[in-house]
Order: structure tokens, then sequence, then C-alpha cells
């Protein structure tokens, strides 16, 4: 499922539907998207659930972080309608949840780590069992920003392909993909350039870069040659690489 170009949906269809929910990974599928990246943190009592946020005031409305509730308590709260009232009620989803879901579709994941600000809290081995136990380790990369993470994925022996994501700008990123041992590099989309995608090749790293939103970025990432894309817009990018032609939506 890998060799073609990846349109993985960012935070699931976030522009149009509540970013990591269940209706925007399902929207994603149906405006094109080959692929769903999606924000995964762990509770107080050690549940994965899909968030992207440091706090909760943004989307819930409530002080602290996802770490200082029990799913039970963050079930509670209504992940939709900060976005449009016509999804109020909406709750937050576990790992589980999508995974599940994601099992019998046909679609890649790119879940990233969100533990830049709880080291060691043993996500890498939940995660990775999570994976497993859904059978999904062909399916699926775990990026993260947090290189400790990409460490401990691999002295876990996760399975699963990884992903080297940074933001701003670094020197000789596709050197760090190949210390982490990464498949892939995520880098902001105003890295890559034609250099840049031949110092990857050379490295045998492929490029799925994110924040590649708008038509002249996707159409340049296309054309240069990139194995994806991380993007709000998988809709336009489906447009632009397959005509108007729409995938029958899946049930
Ligand atoms: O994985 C790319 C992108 O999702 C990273 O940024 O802040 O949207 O999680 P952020
Ligand atoms: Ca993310």
């Amino acid at each position: 499922m890998k060799d073609f170009f990846l349109i993985y949906a960012h935070r699931g269809a976030s522009a149009t539907h509540p970013e990591n929910t269940m209706p925007a990974f399902a929207a994603a599928l149906r405006q094109g998207a080959t692929g769903i990246e999606l924000d995964v943190q762990l509770t107080r009592d050690n549940k994965l659930v899909v968030f992207h946020d440091w706090s909760l005031k943004r989307i819930f409305g409530k002080p602290g972080h996802i770490r200082d509730y029990t799913l039970a308590e963050l079930r509670r709260f209504d992940a939709g309608s900060w976005f449009d009232s016509r999804f109020s009620g909406l709750s937050i989803p576990t790992l589980d949840d999508v995974l599940a879901r994601a099992a019998t579709k046909p679609i890649m994941l790119n879940i990233e780590l969100k533990n830049f600000f709880s080291f060691s809290n043993g996500i890498e081995q939940k995660v990775s069992e999570a994976i497993t136990r859904h059978n999904l380790q062909d399916k699926t990369v775990i990026s993260t920003f947090n290189p400790l993470s990409l460490e401990s994925l691999q002295q876990i022996n996760c399975g699963v392909e990884t992903a080297f994501l940074y933001f701003g700008h670094l020197r000789k990123a596709w050197h760090y993909a190949r210390e982490y041992n990464c498949t892939y590099l995520h880098p902001p989309v105003h890295e890559v350039t034609a250099p840049f995608v031949d110092a990857c090749r050379e490295y045998s790293i492929k490029i799925v870069p994110y924040q590649v939103n708008t038509l002249p970025e996707i159409k340049r990432m296309i054309e240069l040659g990139t194995d994806g894309i991380i993007t709000s817009q998988p809709a336009l990018a489906h447009r632009l690489l397959h005509g108007e032609k729409r995938r029958k939506p899946k049930r």
C-alpha cells in the first residue's frame, strides 16, 4: 500500500470537521485521503486518546491537560461544539476506536506521539501494542517530534516504520532520519526543495512533508516527487492527482 503518493489528512478532514474525531476520519476517506494523520496522548489512567493540544482550553474549554483526567472524565467533554454546533456531543476517540475502524478500511495511518512534555511515560510501548493488536503494522507509520521516543521505539523493536518529524529548519535533516533508523522524514513543506529530495533519495529516506495546504504547494510536492503529503486539504490533493473523478465512498 505504500508505493504511491500518500495523501494524509491532517488530524482527519480538519478543515471541514472537528479535528481528531471519528467523523473527521470518516470524512477524510470520502474526500480522497489515502491516509489519516492523528495525535496520541496518555490519560491519567494510562489510556491512549486522540488529541492534539497540550492544553484542553481550545477544544474543551477546560483547565489542565489530557494527563490530568481519566478517560471516563474526558469522554464526558464535548469534542465537537468548539468547531460547529452541528457536531455537538462528539467525544474524544481512543486510539483503539480509530484502529478498529481503520482495520476495516483501505487506509494508511500516521500516528504522531504527542509526548514532548511527558518524557518516559511509556506511550511508545502502548502504541506499539495497540497497533499489533489490530494487526496494522504494515499500514502504520509512527512519527514524533521527540527523538527520545524514536530511541524507545527502536529499543522495544516496535515493528512499525517510523518518521523523523521536525519543525523550523534542520541542517541535513536526512542525517537524523538515518541516525534514528527512520524510514520517513516528515519536514515542514518550506524545507523541501529539489536538492533536499535528492539528498533524501541518496540516503534512501522517504519524504512526506506537512503543512502542504495550498494548490501550488501540493503541486510543487507532486512535481518534486515526494512520497506523499500531510494536508488539511485532501480533496484538493486528490483532484490534482486524479482529476475530477471522485472516489466512491466506502461504507
Ligand atoms: O505530522 C505533521 C503535523 O501534524 C505536526 O504538527 O502540530 O499539527 O501535530 P501538528
Ligand atoms: Ca500531528
